[in-house]
Formats: C-alpha cells, structure tokens, sequence
C-alpha cells in the first residue's frame, strides 16, 4: 500500500510523475532504476540490529519498497490518495468488487465488461454466493437508475469497454450511486489515466489490467487500483491481505519500467490506431468501424466529455461471412494474432459468433484490432493486402 508523499504531489504532469514520483534517490541509495527487493522478509527493529524504530516494512504481501513506487506514480497519475499493486488485472478487479459486496446484495454492471470480469459476478458471485446482478448496456444513465434496488451496494463500469467500446456517464453515474450509498468501480484499462481520469468525476475505485498499457511491453500479468485512503487501507487489509493477489517486487519492477515511457507509447499508439480506424471507415469493404473519437462513433459527446483522446484499440465488422472475417485474419502478416493487447506488437482477433456475443449483441463477424507501434504505413498496407479477399459492403 502508497499513498502519496507531500514530495510526490509537486509533479503534476504525466511525464514528470512517469520519471520522478516514488523515484526516492536517498532510500535506494542514489540508484537511478530502484533496487529490486526481492525478499518475502523484513526484519523489525530488535535494539541490537541497528534498524530504525520506525521501519514500517514487514512482508511483501503487504508492502515492499519496489512495489511502492510503482503504486504511487499510478495514484499521482489517477488523481487518487493511494494505490494497490496486484498480480493480475483479475486481482484488483475481484478485489475492488469484493471491497463492495455482501452476502444476498444486487450489482449493476455494465452487459460489454470484459468477459472474466462479468463471468466473476455472474458465475461466481450470483452462482456460488446468491448474489443478484442486473446487465445494463450503460449507454444512459435513466437505464442504470431503473436498474438500482434497495438491495444494490455496487455499479460496475468499463467505459469504454471491452470489444464494441461503449461509454458511460461517469459523472451523472456517480453522483446517482454516491446518492444512494451505492459503490462505483470502473474498469480505465482502454483510456489509461493518461485519457480519463475516473476519480475526479466522482467514481470511487479505478481498476487497471497493467498487462496493457501500463506495462506496455507484453512481459507481465499485473494489475492495480487506485482510490481514496479509506478505500485503500480497507482492501490493503482485507482482499488484497487475504484473497493474497499481491503483486511480486519483479513485476512492479517491470511495472515501473513500463511507465517511464507511458507518455511517449500510448500517444503513438493512438496517432497509429487514428489513421488505421479513419482508413477502415473510408475502406469499401468495411460494413462498420467501432472506435470512440471517429466521425461514426456513436457516443462522440461522452467521448468528449471524458476522453481526451482515443488509444490503440479498435473493431470492426467486414463485408461477408465470419468464415471471411477468419480468412482477412489468417492473411495479415505484421499483425499477431492474439487475445492481449498494450503491448508494442499488433494484433488482430477475429471474435464473435458464440452465445455470449450474440447475448451482448455483438456482431457475428466482428474483428479486434490492437494498433502497435510498428511504422503505421507498413501497418495499412498489411490491411489493404488482406482486405482484397473480403467482398465490398
Ligand atoms: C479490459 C480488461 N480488463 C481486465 C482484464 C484482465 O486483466 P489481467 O489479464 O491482467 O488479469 C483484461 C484482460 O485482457 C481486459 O482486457
């Protein structure tokens, strides 16, 4: 667990948080990279070992030095007191869930979350713990105030979200739930902090997957959240101490390395994935583009309410049949297929087809595409060679 320092807080800028926040030059011993405390064990102060009294450090579930930095350039980045590193995306996602629940409670959560985030609530939750849900498309807010009952401690978002990138009102939403004593976590993987910062419209838990973005480099399974101090000390000493998700010094160390360059990826990214969704849109074999910030996207005044920009990830439906959808794939070369994203590599995914899109109403033929940062020309040429087998629109 970190919160921010009086220090920290006099870097207000993504890059200088990125370089500077956590970086503690004195404690690690005027070490650029911070030391990598590898160790499960910290000694207390015993009068004979010349430790100081105060040293607050004693297992590395709880708290370890390299972790810490890691956690307070994400809190500084969110806007938030403090932060909490996991070993999964999933970790901080249960975790922010469960701060909320109890036993025979109601959720509302948003029906386009990733998928292992709605198979916790609806398998899990309502499966083995009686727990009652209520899907919502979450593009209005009268929608997700019909859905509230007595019984509701927690609305869910993804904003945007998994796959077909809906948004929410996340101001209006949160001032509903805060009306009512009603949690609110959302799921800021697609824009990072860099893009929305959920906190300061009033949402209570921001939840990352750092596999993507904040990672950055497609080496690491991580996760975070970030919030306000009663928040965070509570899931610090019950899920994250209990459920045991903690996140290895290793990881945060990869974790830290990662942000240093956050504000130079995730801009490329985004100027890739805006030429790659405008080329798709004008592109004759192309039914529909799904990507917030184009000319088409549905929800442009949510957009521009709470995003500043668009990041690499985007879908779209092509002419034809799903078995032509799988043939564009399997033509592409410089795109991977692959079911992450965030990293420096693109990606493409065919999806759709089974039960659980046709139940979101997702199209049967729909295509993820992760931008990379490969030279974007190279890139669209990819596209346009494997495109010549799809039929026109
Ligand atoms: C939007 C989103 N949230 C959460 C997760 C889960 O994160 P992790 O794989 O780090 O557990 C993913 C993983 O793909 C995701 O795409």
């Amino acid at each position: 667990m970190a919160f921010l320092t009086e220090e920290d807080r006099r870097y207000t800028t993504p890059e200088d948080i990125c370089a500077h926040v956590g970086d503690e030059y004195a404690k690690f011993m005027g070490a650029i990279v911070p030391p990598i405390f590898q160790n499960s064990l910290f000694v207390r102060p015993n009068g004979g070992n010349g430790l100081p009294a105060d040293l607050s450090y004693s297992y590395t579930r709880s708290a370890n030095p390299t972790i810490e930095v890691a956690e307070r350039k994400i809190a500084a980045l969110e806007g938030a007191d403090g932060a909490l590193c996991f070993s999964s995306g999933m970790g901080a996602i249960s975790s922010a869930i469960l701060h909320f629940v109890r036993a025979n409670c109601h959720i509302v959560l948003v029906d386009t979350a990733y998928a292992c985030t709605l198979g916790f609530v609806k398998e899990y939750l309502h499966g083995r713990f009686n727990m009652e849900y209520t899907l919502v498309n979450g593009g209005s807010v009268e929608e997700i105030s019909a859905a509230i009952r007595p019984d509701t401690r927690l609305i869910y978002l993804e904003s945007p979200s998994s796959l077909v990138f809906r948004m929410q009102d996340l101001e209006a939403i949160a001032a509903l739930a805060r009306a009512k004593g009603i949690g609110t976590v959302i799921d800021n993987s697609y824009a990072t902090p860099l893009y929305q910062q959920p906190l300061r419209h009033g949402i209570d838990i921001v939840c990352h997957t750092a596999s993507k973005y904040l990672g950055g480099h497609s080496d690491i399974v991580a996760g975070v959240l970030a919030a306000r101090r009663e928040i965070i000390e509570s899931i610090q000493n019950y899920e994250r101490a209990w459920l045991g998700s903690s996140m290895d010094p290793h990881q945060a160390s990869l974790l830290t390395r990662g942000l240093r360059t956050l504000t130079v990826r995730v801009p490329q990214h985004a100027a890739n994935a805006e030429k790659v969704a405008a080329w798709l849109e004008a592109c004759p074999k192309i039914r529909q583009v799904f990507y917030p910030g184009s000319k088409t996207y549905a929800q442009n005044e949510l957009f521009h309410k709470y995003m500043k920009r668009a990041t690499g990830l985007l879908s779209f439906v092509p002419a034809g049949t799903r078995e032509d959808a799988m043939r564009f794939a399997a033509r592409l070369h410089c795109f991977q297929n692959g079911c992450s994203w965030g990293g420096f590599e693109s990606l493409c995914l065919p999806l759709g087809g089974d039960e659980a899109s046709r139940a979101a109403g997702r199209p049967d033929n729909l295509v993820r595409m992760y931008v990379g940062l490969e030279n974007v020309d190279t890139l669209i040429a990819d596209i346009e060679q494997a495109a010549g087998i799809l039929p026109d629109a």
